[in-house]
Parts: C-alpha cells; structure tokens; sequence
C-alpha cells in the first residue's frame, strides 16, 4: 500500500493524529459551526446495513464543509466480485478492481463497511474488502466497520469517556463484558474498545464465557499498547469478579471466531442487568448500538443514569467529521 493514511484500526492513527481528531471533534460539538463549503467528496459504500453509521458519517462530511455520496453494494451497484482474479462467468457483473478504480476518481476519502465473510479468521481478520478498495482506489479509505475493527466507533467511544472521565484516562478500570444474543455477532466494535482503551493507558477487564476468546493479536496488541500507556489488559471468564469495581462497563455480544456452533441459550444470564453491575464503582454503561433490548441490556439499565449509548451515538457525527477532516487536510484538499 502507499503513503495513503487508510483508517482501518485504531492503531493506524499515531498518538499524535488521535490526540488531534478528539479535541477538534469536540471542539465541533460545542460550537457546531456552519459549515464553510468546499470542494471535499466523499464517498460510502456500504456492503451491510447501518442506520448510525450512515446517518452520521453523512452529516459529518457535511459538517466539515464537504459532500458526501452512499451507496448500497448490495442494491445501488452491479453485483461486485471481491476476487480480483476470478472468472467471472457466474452472476457478478462488476470487478472491486474496476469499480475501486472508478469510484477513487470521483471521491478523495472513501467509506467502506464490510463485514467478515466467509474465509476462514486468519483471513478475514486481515480485511481483504478493505485492503483491496483501498488498494484499486488509489484514496485514503476510513472503514466503516470492517471483520476486525470499527475506528469511528472506537473515536466516538473514547471521545465519550474523556467527556465523562475527563481527558487522562490512564489506569481508569473500564470492563469489556460479553453479552448474550441469539445471533452469532462480529468481533469489530469489541475489539475495537479493547485497543482504544488499550490506547488510552485504562485498566481493561475482558469479561466472556469460555469458547468466546477474540483476536489473539488484537489481545497481544492491546496488553502491549496499555502497559506502554501505563494501564492493562486482563481476561476472565469470572462474570462478577471481572465487573468488581469497574467505573465503566462496555457491554457486547460476540460470537465464536472458529463458528463452532450457536450460542448455548443458557448464556441468557449474561444478559446486563442492574444486579450484574451491582458490584462495580457505579459503573456507567457503554454499547455501540443496535442493542437487542432485555436481551443484551436490560431496559432498566439502558433508560437508567448509567447509561452512555445515546451519548456515544451522538458523538460519532462530532468524530467522524473531525476524523474526514483530519484526512483532508493531510491530502491537501482543503485548508
Ligand atoms: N454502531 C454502529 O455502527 O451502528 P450502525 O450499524 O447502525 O451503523
């Protein structure tokens, strides 16, 4: 790949870079300027649903002055073949490499959400989509929500806990604890919190059922990114142990890497109810939403004062506009 800065984990943008993203971002939130028009372009292509995402990352481009176009891959476009060395006789009309090629003339940022597909993890967890957008598109790329990482959401998240915690989060013992759902979920936001808080230097408690491990790398990464940061990285399958004393709980339901089979239904006691987060320093509650309500988190706990959702929703318009914005200043597309 080129120079080209592409968002695709939280650890692609230097210390310095996220320093500047979150304090512009919340600069934006609490002026809200008027936006001075420019020549930016923006495009997002989605290949699974999203309702924040794409309500967001299209006010935050409009927030920074710039346009920004969405595309459904899946109903907007031909159907794209992702193997740019396919026979493509079968029913995909549109190769990623022409399409990419195509789309990188007429955006100077591109938004792409792609969810894991169905390699097996080691491949997957090294984005393919992603890598070959952005390869073809010759643009820097933001993901969206990628097989392993969702960075806007991870900016939002943090940007979320320095408005409640205030700028130094070092050593803040924060728990990232699996919930049940029916469905087999991605891995992306989870660990994505995981390596933002890793970043930021907190004390992370990786709270899950056996079988239920992340991205061993993800995990390697983070301890080594929070002991440089002067925080740390633990994992327990000890439910209430591993929300003893937490001042935040991220809640979020993920399923097996290797697939191995559904979710064992008995896991519905992991649901996050007031009784669960009984034990923590009144702990506040963190979510990427959408949330299955009464299943993942009780209703209690989401409409309660401990709850951040509707506060880290918000902030990712505020980040994800200081993040375009970053972007295009570092292309020179605007001043
Ligand atoms: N949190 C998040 O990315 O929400 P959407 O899937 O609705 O975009």
């Amino acid at each position: 790949m080129s120079d080209l800065l592409h968002v695709v984990s939280p650890t692609d943008l230097t210390d310095a870079d996220r320093a500047i993203i979150l304090s512009r971002a919340g600069v934006l939130k609490a002026s809200d300027p008027n936006p001075v028009p420019n020549r930016l372009r923006v495009g997002a292509l989605y290949f699974n649903p999203s309702l924040r995402t794409r309500a967001s990352f299209e006010q935050a481009v409009r927030i920074v002055g710039g346009s920004c176009q969405t595309m459904n891959a899946t109903s907007d476009t031909w159907a794209l073949e992702l193997d740019p060395d396919a026979v493509m006789d079968g029913d995909k009309v549109e190769n990623i490499a022409e399409a990419a090629r195509v789309l990188g003339q007429f955006f100077h940022i591109l938004g792409v959400r792609s969810f894991r597909g169905t390699a097996p993890w080691d491949v997957e967890r090294t984005e393919p989509v992603l890598r070959k957008i952005a390869h073809y598109a010759g643009v820097p790329i933001i993901s969206l929500e990628g097989t392993t990482h969702h960075p806007c959401q991870g900016l939002a998240d943090v940007m979320t806990l320095h408005e409640t915690f205030g700028p130094d989060l070092r050593g803040l013992p924060v728990a990232l604890s699996w919930a049940y759902h029916p469905k087999a979920l991605p891995t992306a936001v989870p660990q994505t919190f995981l390596m933002q808080a890793a970043l930021a230097g907190c004390d992370v408690s990786v709270v899950h059922p056996h079988g239920f491990d992340l991205d061993r790398e993800v995990l390697d990464s983070a301890r080594s990114e929070a002991s440089a940061r002067g925080g740390k990285v633990t994992v327990t399958h000890d439910r209430l142990g591993g929300l003893r004393g937490r001042r935040v709980v991220y809640v979020k339901s993920w399923g097996r890497l290797d697939r191995s089979g559904p979710t064992d239904p008995e896991l519905r006691t992991w649901q996050m109810d007031e009784s669960a987060m009984s034990g923590t320093d009144h702990g506040r509650v963190m979510h990427c939403l959408p949330v299955r309500r009464n299943v993942v988190i009780a209703g209690e706990v989401l409409d309660g004062p401990r709850s951040l959702v509707v506060q880290q929703a918000g902030n990712r318009m505020w980040a994800q506009a200081a993040l375009v914005e970053h972007l295009a200043r570092r292309q020179g597309v605007i001043p």
